[in-house]
C-alpha cells in the first residue's frame, strides 16, 4: 500500500509509521521537523525501503498542495497532524491562536483532501483516515478550541464519506482518549485511562484494517463520555465545574 501520513515526526503519527513499515508498503511522512522524520525513516529502514519525507508545514497551503500533486496515486491517507492549545488555558484564547489551531487541525486537512480526493476517484478506490479525539464528544471549557476544532473535523468526515462512498472511497473516522505523545505530555493533570503509544495506534490500526467506520476508545472513557452527555444540563455544568 502506498500510504501517507501527515504529522508523522512524534507521537502517533511516528507510530503509525512503525506499525505501517514493512515491505510490501510504500510510506510518505509528512511534518516541519526534518531530522525528526530523517531519524524516523533511518529507524525503519530494515523494515520500509520506501519512504519518503515531506518536510512543509501544513498551513502553508499552496505549498503543501504543491508538494501533494507530486504523489502520483495513494491508498491511504492519515490525517493525522494537529495540534492543541493545552488545558491550563485558562484564559480566552486569542483570534490569532484560534485561527493557528484551525488551519492545522481542519483547514489543512481539505488542503490535503482538494488535491488526494480526485486522485482517489479517478482510480476509484482509497481509505481517508482522520484522527479526531473524544474531546470532540463532550466539550471541557479549558479545551474549547481543539473540542470545536475536532467536533467540525467529524461533520466535515462524514460528508466526505458520503459523498465519496460510490468511488470506493472509505472514510474512517477515529476518536482516540488520551495517548502519551508529545501533546500530552504538556498536560498537567490526571489523563483518565492514559494508553502507551504503541498500543493507542495498534487499537487505531485493528479497527483501519477492519474497515470500521468510526472507532472511539478506549471503551470505558467512551462510554463515560457518553453518559455525562446525557445527563441533565444542570448536573452536567456540576460535574465540569468539579473537574475543572
Ligand atoms: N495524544 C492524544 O492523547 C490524542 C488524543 C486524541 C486525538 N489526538 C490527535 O492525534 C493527532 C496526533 O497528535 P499527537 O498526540 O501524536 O501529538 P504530537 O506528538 O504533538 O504530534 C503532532 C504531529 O503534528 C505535526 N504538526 C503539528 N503542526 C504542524 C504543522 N503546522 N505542519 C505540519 N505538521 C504539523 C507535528 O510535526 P512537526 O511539529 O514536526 O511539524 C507532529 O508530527 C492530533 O491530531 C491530535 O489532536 C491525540
Amino acid at each position: 500500500m502506498k500510504i501517507l501520513i501527515t504529522g508523522a515526526s512524534s507521537g502517533l503519527g511516528a507510530e503509525f509509521a512503525r506499525q505501517y513499515a514493512s515491505s510490501e508498503n510504500e510510506l510518505y511522512l509528512l511534518a516541519r521537523r526534518e531530522e525528526k522524520l530523517l531519524q524516523l525513516k533511518n529507524e525503519l529502514f530494515d523494515k520500509c525501503k520506501k519512504i519518503r519525507l515531506i518536510v512543509v508545514d501544513v498551513r502553508d497551503f499552496e505549498l503543501l498542495q504543491n508538494k501533494l500533486h507530486e504523489i502520483e496515486a495513494l491508498d491511504m491517507v492519515i490525517l493525522n497532524a494537529g495540534i492543541s492549545l493545552g488545558h491550563s488555558h485558562t484564559e480566552m484564547p486569542t483570534i490569532a491562536e484560534f485561527k493557528n489551531l484551525y488551519d492545522v487541525n481542519v483547514l489543512s486537512q481539505h488542503a490535503v483532501l482538494e488535491v488526494l480526493l480526485p486522485k482517489m476517484q479517478a482510480q476509484k478506490s482509497g481509505k481517508v483516515i482522520f484522527i479526531s479525539s473524544l474531546s470532540s464528544l463532550f466539550t471541557m471549557p479549558s479545551a474549547k478550541v481543539y473540542a470545536s476544532s475536532k467536533r467540525a473535523l467529524n461533520a466535515y468526515a462524514e460528508g466526505i464519506r458520503y459523498k465519496y462512498a460510490s468511488y470506493g472511497i472509505k472514510v474512517v473516522t477515529i476518536l482516540p482518549g488520551f495517548i502519551k505523545s508529545e501533546l500530552t505530555d504538556k498536560n498537567d493533570f490526571n489523563m483518565p485511562f492514559l494508553l502507551e503509544t504503541d498500543e493507542g495506534v495498534r487499537r487505531m490500526k485493528q479497527a483501519i484494517d477492519r474497515g470500521r467506520e468510526l472507532y472511539a476508545f478506549p471503551l470505558r472513557f467512551y462510554l463515560i463520555i457518553r453518559i455525562l452527555s446525557w445527563l441533565p444540563s444542570a448536573l452536567r455544568q456540576r460535574i465540569v465545574n468539579y473537574l475543572a
